[in-house]
């Protein structure tokens, strides 16, 4: 698999930023409220753009070959909808003085990445086409710079 062709490598580079600002917000739980809030909307904006992205230039893009793999995306998108109420469900909590529990959202998140990674862009990167593949990264791309 070429380095530059690979949807699944540049999507791993995503989720570890996903990832490091859910991690931010969560060592904020002690410090001034602005800062929580800060932290809340910097994960809250980037796992919006990423799902958009997946939604509108990934998923869109998979024709699956079997039965199996045919399941993957509305799985996965089922994922996104649970995971956009868990942090939704979280904002009324950003202004109580209380700690904030992250738990669930970080097991669900990391499930759903995990599957990502090692199930669906795998499959991906196997099943399409370079040409597709192409079209698909220069759409990632252009998502880039919203
Ligand atoms: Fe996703
Ligand atoms: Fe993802």
């Amino acid at each position: 698999m070429k380095k530059s062709n690979s949807i699944l490598k540049i999507m791993l580079k995503d989720h570890g930023k996903i990832i490091k600002l859910l991690d931010d917000f969560e060592s904020s739980a002690g410090e001034g409220s602005q800062k929580r809030t800060d932290s809340y909307n910097a994960f809250k904006w980037e796992l919006e753009r990423h799902f958009l992205t997946e939604e509108t230039a990934i998923f869109t893009s998979y024709e699956p070959e079997d039965d199996e793999n045919y399941k993957m995306v509305p799985k996965l998108l089922n994922e996104h909808k649970a995971i956009k109420e868990l942090v939704g469900s979280l904002e009324e909590s950003l202004a109580s003085p209380g700690g904030i529990d992250i738990s669930e959202l970080k097991n669900v998140l990391k499930q759903h990445k995990k599957f990502e990674e090692e199930s669906f862009y795998p499959v991906l990167d196997t099943e399409l086409d370079s040409a597709r593949k192409n079209s698909i990264i220069e759409k990632i791309n252009e998502k880039m710079f919203y």
